[in-house]
Formats: C-alpha cells, structure tokens, sequence
C-alpha cells in the first residue's frame, strides 16, 4: 500500500463532497453575473481614450508579470526534468506510471541532443552477485546507459556510490514467482526505463546474469538491430498449448498463443506497447495462472498477435535447460572458463540479425559465484 498522497487529500477540500444548499446556488449565479459585469466594465474602460495609459496597469492586472517570469530559473516547466527524470524514486501507482511512460511524441526528431542509450532492467529478490563484474563492463561507457533494479520492496541494495547501482532502484512491490506480479514487476521496469526519453533498447536480467560481450559490442548489436529479441515459438503439449484456457477466445485464439523465456530485449516501441497494454494483460491475469505462467506466454504471445514482423523470436540471453527439471542448468566458477564462454558466443545455433545469418548469445543465466 502506498501512503495518501498530499494531492489527494486537497481535492477533498476543493470539491465537498456534500451537495450544495439551494440559497448557495442562488449566490452562485448573481457571483457569476457579477463578474462578467465587471470584466465588460474594465474592457469598456481600456478602450476608452485612456487607453495607453491604463494599458500597463491592466495588462498586469490580467497577465501579472510575477505568475510569468518569477524564478524560472528554478521551478518553471522545462523539458530537461522530463525528458530525463533526475530521481528514480516516485509515488506514481502503477496505473499512473504505466499510463504517463505509455505516452510517445508524434513529432520527428527531438529537441534535445539526443544520444540512445542501453537500459539494462535487472528484476531481483536482493544482492547482486556479479555487481562488481557489472560496474567493470560499464566503465568508461557512461551516457550510453542506464541501469534499473526492481527489488523486494524494502530491501537497499548495499553498494558504494562509484557503482552503476548507486541510485538506482525504482519503486518496487512484491514479486511471486510464477504468478502475474512477474509480468507487472518487468511492466513496472521499462515503466520506469521509458521515462527517460534517450532509452532506445530495453533489456531485462536477472541477478545471475553475465554479459558475454563487452559493452561496445552489445551497445551496437542492439542500438543497430531492426528487431527486438523476444522468443516467440509454439509448442504443443502439457507446457505450451496445454496452458492456453479457453476462456481467452476469441480475443486470444490457441493458434495465437506462444511461449517463450522471460529474459527480454525490446525496443522502445514494444516496450511503449507492452507498458499500455491493458485488454490481453487483463485476460491473462484472470485466465493463466498456475500451472500457467504469464511471464513465459504474456509477452511472446502479445508481440506475436501485434508485432511479430518487428520480433527476432529468440532470446539474447543463454540459458542451459539441457539437465531438464523446472529451473536452468547452475554453473560455479570452476566451469566458467574462457572456452565454455567462447562456446556461447560462437554457438552455432542457427539465427539472424537484420536478416544476415549470425550466432549470438549476450548474457549468459545461472552462472553464480563466478566473482569471489
Ligand atoms: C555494506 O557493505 C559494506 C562493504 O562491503 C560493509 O562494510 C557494510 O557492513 C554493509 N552494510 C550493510 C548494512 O550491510
Ligand atoms: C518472427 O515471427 C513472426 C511471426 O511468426 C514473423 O512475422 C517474423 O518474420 C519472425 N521474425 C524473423 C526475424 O524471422
Ligand atoms: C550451442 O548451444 C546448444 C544449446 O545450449 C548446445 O546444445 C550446443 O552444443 C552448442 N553448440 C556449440 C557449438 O557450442
């Protein structure tokens, strides 16, 4: 629950809840009829032949020169603090967050210099294993970047303020796994990224990712893509068309539904589409629920209905679930050598990028204790 906000409660007492008294209506009108009387007076007397010389005192009247120009400096409305927030923290609900980060210009161009950043989303219960892995990969990058951390509500992250974490936390709630609150904590991240109008590609890990690449590398691959990077695929049996319910047609038709893993890369387009979606995210709320999961078929399955020519329908990041069972293949340090490394990166799994055949995995999942 969030605290009442001050604006909530001066609404109360600019609007009465309690209706007004008949004689107050009454007053009311003869107010209102008194005020046009009275602007018609002061514009009868502005034309009069005095005109010049009432003009300024008037002119101040109406436009006072303090309500326009006092302390622009400091508090007047700019462009600076919106297109790139200076605080992460806020007291937006996710509606109201969703609903402002869901707003695009209809306008070519930008009014600012604009350089697109990386906004790397890391979705954890708590620490950072490989934080100090993080900050090397990012050092010397700055301003093509930014980093965000949804946590367990009242957990700080424990870092110094040199690290990319410093900071950046963004007003968190309880994430369940398996259940929809998944879907609203990745929803709740590129809210947030969004908000910084520079965010161009949008990147979702979690706390046991590594990058395989270095920053320049990943930087271009994906600034230059012309797809997103969501796995999308159909699988018939228990695990995929099983969980598909009914109920969702004829909005969501089995032959739509898709699954696919979690860890996302979209651009700034599905990321907006994603975050003001309300119809199919309802559906799946209501309809998916264990054993269904809507953080492996919400996503990849509303892309697939909406934007499927825009998506590369793989993941960029690695997981291992060759040793089967419900949760991925663990590596220790012993097994993160140079060579298992080389391997992602030149995995020949067969994929494309901007149509060219390619082999590429980003980050690698499930790799704990590499950093000691
Ligand atoms: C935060 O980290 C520092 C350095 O690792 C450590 O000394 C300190 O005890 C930690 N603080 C908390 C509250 O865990
Ligand atoms: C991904 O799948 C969609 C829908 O099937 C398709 O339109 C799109 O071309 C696919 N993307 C690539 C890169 O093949
Ligand atoms: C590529 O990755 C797949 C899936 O993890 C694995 O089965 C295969 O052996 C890898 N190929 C190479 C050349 O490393």
């Amino acid at each position: 629950m969030r605290p009442k906000r001050a604006d909530e409660e001066d609404h109360l007492d600019y609007f009465p809840p309690s209706p007004r008294k008949p004689w107050s209506m009454g007053l009311a009108k003869s107010v209102s009829t008194l005020v046009i009387f009275v602007a018609g007076a002061v514009l009868g007397m502005s034309m009069s032949s005095q005109f010049t010389r009432y003009c300024n005192s008037h002119s101040e009247l109406f436009f006072p020169r303090m309500m326009y120009s006092a302390n622009c400096d400091k508090e007047c409305l700019g462009i600076g603090k919106f297109v790139r927030p200076a605080h992460l923290m806020h007291s937006m609900t996710d509606d109201e967050l969703f609903w402002r980060a869901s707003m695009a210009p209809r306008r070519d161009g930008y009014p600012f210099r604009r350089v697109p950043k990386v906004a790397f989303m890391f979705l954890t219960r708590g620490p950072l294993p490989f934080a100090p892995l993080w900050d090397r990969f990012f050092s010397g990058h700055q301003g093509l970047y930014s980093v965000y951390v949804h946590t367990l509500p009242d957990y700080k992250l424990n870092v110094s303020e040199t690290s990319v974490f410093y900071g950046r936390q963004i007003p968190s709630e309880v994430v369940e796994w398996g259940t929809i609150s998944l879907v609203d904590a990745e929803k709740r991240l590129l809210a947030n990224a969004l908000l910084d109008f520079s965010n161009q590609r949008f990147v979702l890990l979690s706390e046991s990712c590594i990058p395989v690449f270095n920053f320049p590398t990943i930087y271009k691959y994906l600034i230059n893509s012309v797809h997103s990077f969501v796995e999308s695929y159909d699988e018939d049996g228990a695990c995929g068309r099983g969980r598909y319910n009914h109920h969702m047609s004829p909005d969501i038709e089995l032959s739509q539904w898709r699954k696919g893993s979690e860890w996302i890369e979209v651009d700034r387009e599905l990321a907006i589409d994603i975050v003001a979606d309300s119809k199919y995210y309802s559906l799946f709320r209501k309809y998916c629920k264990p054993a269904c999961y809507s953080d492996e078929h919400y996503i990849p399955t509303y892309l697939y209905m909406f934007r499927g020519s825009f998506n590369a329908n793989r993941s960029l990041t690695w997981v291992d679930w060759s040793r089967g069972g419900p949760h991925p293949a663990r590596y220790g340090s012993s097994s993160i050598t140079e060579g298992f490394i080389d391997s992602i990166r030149n995995n020949r799994t067969l994929c494309t990028y901007n149509y060219e055949p390619t082999s590429t995995f980003i980050s690698l999942r499930e790799s704990l204790h590499l950093v000691h």
